[in-house]
């Protein structure tokens, strides 16, 4: 922790509890707050409840008990019209760029698509085409389909669709895991760049320790559901102080293969 210097957190989930309608809870008391641009990396082994944490931080599943707040004010549960202003500011990113874009829209269309969708008002011709040079693409993408791109150039795609709205935070859940390994890099340079230029934050979920150590000054481990470790990612990459945490350093591979 930073103390007293540091800011106002834009994201804090607040003793989140959660469980499925059906099920028994899979997240209990989570706490954990981003700052404004800052990038945090959220790791743990299959079933720790990581999509489930994104899930509920994205307002898409309400917590059992608990609360998210975004720079301060608590997200009202299933109040969609309340949650416009969330929806602009906190974009997902997926780890499909394939099952993520819709294969009959242009990826014009499909950039433009939350503009429309959130109401958001200007040129959107211009603006999807200052969002594919964001991401490094011709301008003529706009008007092929997601079949004409690689997988590394459609999750470019699914990023600038995350841009459009103007986002100050993405939430990533494995969003390099499907692509090869020099299109990850790729990928990563490109999140790096919009954490600099942008001071577009993240909470990122990877089972890639390299990708978590390259994105994020810090790391939250998750286990059962359970916060066991935070801490800036060197440390913890290094020393981890919790068993769960060395085991799962053990059990992932994070040299650059
Ligand atoms: N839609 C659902 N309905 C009921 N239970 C679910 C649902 N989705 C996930 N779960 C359960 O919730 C728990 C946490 O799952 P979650 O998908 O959040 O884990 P994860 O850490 O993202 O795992 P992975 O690394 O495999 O993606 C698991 O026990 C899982 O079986
Ligand atoms: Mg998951």
């Amino acid at each position: 922790m930073t103390g007293t210097a540091a800011p106002a957190p834009i994201l804090s989930l607040e003793n989140i509890a959660f469980a499925y309608r059906s099920g028994r809870p899979v997240l209990h008391d989570v706490s954990l707050a981003l700052a404004p641009g800052e990038s945090v990396g959220l790791v743990g082994e299959s079933g720790a409840g990581k999509t489930s944490l994104l899930r509920v931080a994205l307002g898409l599943q309400a917590p059992t008990s608990g609360t998210v707040r975004f720079d301060g004010t608590p997200l009202p549960p299933g109040r969609r019209a309340s949650l416009r202003d969330y929806r602009r500011a906190v974009q997902p990113v997926y780890q499909d760029p394939f099952s993520s874009l819709d294969p009959r829209m242009t990826v014009g269309d499909s950039i433009a698509e939350p503009l429309r969708s959130l109401g958001i008002p200007g040129d959107r011709r211009a603006r999807v085409a200052a969002l594919l040079a964001d991401v490094g693409l011709p301008a003529d993408a706009a008007g092929r389909y997601p079949e004409a791109f690689s997988g590394g150039q459609r999750q470019r795609i699914a990023i600038a669709r995350a841009l459009a709205p103007g986002p100050r935070l993405l939430l990533a859940d494995e969003p390099v895991s499907a692509l090869d390994t020099s299109v990850r890099l790729q990928v990563i340079e490109l999140f790096q760049r919009l954490a600099a230029e942008r001071g577009i934050g993240m909470l990122l979920v990877s089972h890639d320790l390299t990708v978590v150590a390259a994105l994020c000054a810090r790391v939250a481990v998750l286990e059962g559901g359970r916060l066991v470790e935070e801490g800036p990612t060197a440390d913890v990459l290094s020393r981890p102080a919790h068993p769960y945490t060395a085991r799962l350093l053990t059990s992932v591979p994070r040299l650059p293969r």
